[in-house]
């Protein structure tokens, strides 16, 4: 079993003064869903996750060898700017990781950032961001360490981003991702995500997400606090166990390639993650009119046609379109028949799932 002692680096046995890396990593659309966790960022229950293919966050690294390690000091840039508002989530970041990458106090460093999706589109940035930046560490510890094995390259990686933002650490590899122990995964940690260990059907390749966007605002409740309110929740204990029962038929569905059974426990899990929100004190709801008005949309479609097109939810009124590969005309044309009325100023992302971080 890893602990988290294991990433804590012995003394490196090389150097750099200066370099630059540059990282892309995706975001991620789970599928059982992470909601409530315990210190450390360890999760309240295993999750998997979808890799996405285009959007994602793409971060450049530089990094200079300073007179003084007393501090933290670095620039961020987002889209080519100077962006303070990051900056104190970043400072956050590195005091968390610091034990684990002893350097960062001797570099002053330039994290230059954008990502492939259009920004206040109400998709979440911080899985990429966190990941991409993660990724960028490590390709300098990697420097310092040139012994480092590739599997602990990924999985430090993994577990970096978890400290960031505990979505992250299934933006890193691997289409499919599991992310918290659960008893039928093997090599599953609450440490760090792992790619799904078992063959996956052939009518998972190339699955596809169109992401609809209905409402860009920024969120009126943040996930940080969403997490939080499952302390002392009412319906705690019994969600925690279901996720676990969750991914024990995603395995099978996984293994058969039954899409029925995949429909049921992915929509079940986007409306249970809602319900949670309602029943939390203070209760609140993230769906819009638009979000619901979808929804509907999509039983009736998917009633009258039979094709397998299921919905999925994040923190957000944003709807996942999830299908097949071989329906996507279909769909598509579904969507921009009946859908894109629902979507503020008719925005959708045609999103499919992807292999995870690419270096650059
Ligand atoms: C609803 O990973 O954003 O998207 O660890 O506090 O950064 P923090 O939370 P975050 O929570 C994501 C919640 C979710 C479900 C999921 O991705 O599993």
């Amino acid at each position: 079993m890893f602990t988290a002692n294991d990433f804590i680096p012995k003394k490196y046995t090389s150097d750099i003064t200066k370099g630059n890396f540059e990282w892309s990593a995706p975001s991620n659309i789970a599928l059982v869903k992470y909601w409530g966790k315990k210190d450390n960022q360890i999760p309240a229950n295993p999750s998997v996750s979808f890799t996405l293919n285009n959007c994602k966050t793409i971060t450049k690294l530089a990094f200079d060898k300073k007179d003084f390690s007393d501090n933290f000091t670095f620039d961020l840039l987002f889209e080519g700017k100077p962006k303070e508002d990051f900056k104190p989530k970043i400072q956050k970041f590195l005091e968390r990781v610091f034990i684990y990458l002893p350097f960062l106090k001797d570099y002053h460093f330039t994290i230059d950032t954008q990502n492939t999706f259009p920004h206040s589109s109400g998709i979440a940035s911080s899985a990429s961001g966190m990941a991409a930046l993660a990724m960028n560490f490590m390709s300098l510890e990697k420097v310092l360490n040139p012994e480092m094995t590739e599997e602990y390259f990924y999985q430090k990686a993994s577990f970096l981003a978890r400290l960031g933002s505990g979505s992250a650490c299934r933006s890193v590899k691997g289409n499919v991702v599991v992310w918290g122990n659960q008893a039928n995964i093997k090599g599953s940690s609450d440490l760090f995500g792992v790619e799904f260990p078992n063959a996956i059907h052939k009518n998972f390749n190339n699955y596809q997400d169109t992401i609809l966007l209905v409402d860009k605002g920024e969120k009126q409740v943040s996930s940080t606090v969403g997490h939080d309110l499952m302390h002392n929740h009412p319906y705690a204990e019994r969600r925690f166990a279901q996720a676990h029962e969750n991914l024990d038929k995603l395995i099978t569905v996984f293994e058969n390639g039954n899409l029925d059974e995949f429909i049921k426990v992915v929509e079940s899990e986007a409306l249970t993650l809602h319900a949670m929100m309602m029943t939390s004190m203070p209760y609140f709801i993230l769906m819009k009119p638009n979000t619901l008005q979808i929804i509907n949309a999509i039983w009736k479609f998917r009633n009258e046609t039979q094709i397998p097109v299921c919905f999925t939810l994040d923190a957000g009124a944003n709807v996942h379109v999830l299908y097949p590969e071989n329906v996507t005309e279909k769909v598509l044309q579904f969507i921009q028949d009946e859908l894109v009325v629902f979507c503020q100023n008719g925005q959708y992302l045609c999103d499919k799932i992807g292999d995870g971080a690419i270096a650059l």
